[in-house]
């Protein structure tokens, strides 16, 4: 088994060649894929609202629904940095809620770290959790959990104020103590003067390939989820046509008798 990733090895990596692979997950199952498979980050999202509990948004998500995923992730993965996406109303009430709640990941999941949306506005959080040894990843540009305040899922960033608020938002994320800075839907020029700014890591979501690594929703990369389709996604699979065609196969076999066999059966 190779060494455990840890916030320090990403860190470490700001300064290498080596370009962070991040991918979601939410169950035992596919976190143990995909740490077989060598991922860096596995990010435990609240994105499971969308593509797991079939929401329109992630704002659904509680804490709880939150708790039992990252557990079961960890369950499976021994080697990759799993972080705890923290769903919306978890952390936006008061400094000490967002400090219970993050001790709660630590303590009930054993995740590696926290992930939390915003910059300015939660960056005295994200100091007070890394005073209290909590890891943090940022998340700026399309931060999901504000829908309703932008109204749409368009790219950030796009004019020069916004993003010059962007870069301001990353260096007080930095500055709080935050390790790595997810960086979702914004220009790949701003992406890579953000990344080129900081000490830490950015991970890119739709923030072209300057970013220091790069992280996409797994149902999304693997053909299993459709309602909508980003053109930031690849997608490096087709499992939905695939699981279609084995449940169709499935069901053939079972009204015509062919399941089980002999063998198949005691
Ligand atoms: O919830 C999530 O999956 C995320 C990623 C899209 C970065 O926040």
């Amino acid at each position: 088994m190779s060494e455990q990733v840890t916030t320090e090895t990403i860190r470490s990596w700001k300064t290498s060649d080596h370009k962070i692979a991040a991918l979601t997950a939410y169950d035992a199952t596919f976190g143990k894929l995909l740490d077989e498979a060598g991922i860096d980050i596995i990010l435990v999202g609240d994105s499971a609202g969308n593509v797991f509990a079939g929401h329109d948004t992630t704002l659904p998500v509680t804490m709880e629904q939150m708790l039992y995923h990252v557990a079961s992730v960890k369950r499976g993965v021994n080697r990759a940095l799993v972080v705890a996406d923290m769903p919306f109303g978890s952390y936006q009430p008061s400094l000490e809620t967002g400090i219970a709640n993050a001790i709660r990941f630590m303590k009930e999941t054993e995740a590696g770290a926290v992930k939390l949306e915003g910059g300015r506005r939660v960056s005295e959080l994200v100091r007070r959790l890394t005073g209290h040894g909590i890891p943090v990843m940022g998340h700026l540009g399309l931060t999901p959990q504000s829908i309703r305040e932008f109204g749409s899922y368009h790219t950030r960033g796009t004019s020069p104020e916004a993003a010059r608020d962007l870069l301001e938002d990353a260096h007080a994320l930095e500055e709080a103590g935050a390790f790595a800075i997810v960086l979702e839907k914004i220009p790949a020029a701003l992406a890579a003067d953000i990344t080129a700014a900081l000490t830490i890591p950015t991970i890119g979501i739709g923030a072209g390939n300057q970013c220091d690594g790069q992280v996409l929703v797994l149902y999304d990369m693997l053909g299993l989820f459709d309602a909508f389709r980003p053109r930031f996604v690849r997608r490096y699979a087709e499992l939905g046509t695939e699981i279609r065609n084995a449940v169709t196969h499935y069901i053939q076999d079972v009204h015509a008798g062919r399941f089980p066999n002999a063998e198949e059966s005691y």
